[in-house]
């Protein structure tokens, strides 16, 4: 199992030559959105990050099953491994549920940040995209206010999630009447 796992920033330098496009997935929990991201880009390689064990489990069960022979799990920090790369890595990154930290004392321990998605700038290639999706109505808003901060690195579209999957923190807010609030930030050229 261990060659699923991604040792870091020159290990990713290294697999990249391979690939026509490279997908991030940030805190992919069970890793439904990553196997689904996987099986359709089967020219992409797909770094899916998590810190979650149990959740790390259910991808590796997945990747088995379906036989995805594209997906890196990479088990610390995202933020660490961002902070290694050269610019313009990724085609496209993904972050679905990100934790919502609802009390307004914890919001500043929000992962969409002014500051975090000029990192995402970085790393991503012309054009590239930033896939976000929330279940909280006031992380929605924060999220709107964080991207008009950064809008020379991008445009914020609204859009729908139609035709992803639905992972299990999307399910459990589906169940509890919340709705999902997706938005598309593309890279403006660099
Ligand atoms: C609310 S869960 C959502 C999981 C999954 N995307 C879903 O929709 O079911 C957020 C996940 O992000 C992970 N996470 C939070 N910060 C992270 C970081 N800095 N690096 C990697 N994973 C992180 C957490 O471990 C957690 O499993």
């Amino acid at each position: 199992m261990e060659h699923h796992h991604l040792s870091g920033a020159d290990e990713l330098l290294e697999l990249k030559q391979g690939f026509e496009k490279i997908i991030l997935e940030i805190g992919f929990g069970n890793g439904e959105n990553t196997a689904f991201l996987a099986a359709e880009n089967p020219n992409a390689l797909v770094v899916a990050s998590e810190v979650y064990l149990s959740g790390i489990g259910s991808l590796l069960n997945s990747i088995a099953q379906n036989s995805l022979n594209n997906i890196k799990i990479y088990d610390d920090d995202v933020r660490e491994l961002l902070l290694k790369l050269p610019n313009e890595i990724f085609d496209e990154i993904y972050i679905i549920c990100p934790d919502p930290w609802p009390k307004a004392r914890h919001h500043k321990r929000r992962l969409i940040k002014h500051d975090f998605l000029k990192v995402l700038a970085n790393v991503l290639r012309q054009e590239g995209t930033v896939y976000i999706s929330t279940d909280w109505e006031n992380y929605a808003e924060s999220i709107e206010e964080e991207a008009e901060k950064s809008k020379e690195s991008f445009l914020l579209k609204k859009i729908s999630n139609e035709g992803m999957p639905i992972t299990r923190f999307q399910q459990r807010a589906k169940n509890e009447g919340r709705s999902i609030h997706t938005f598309l930030l593309t890279v403006l050229k660099k």
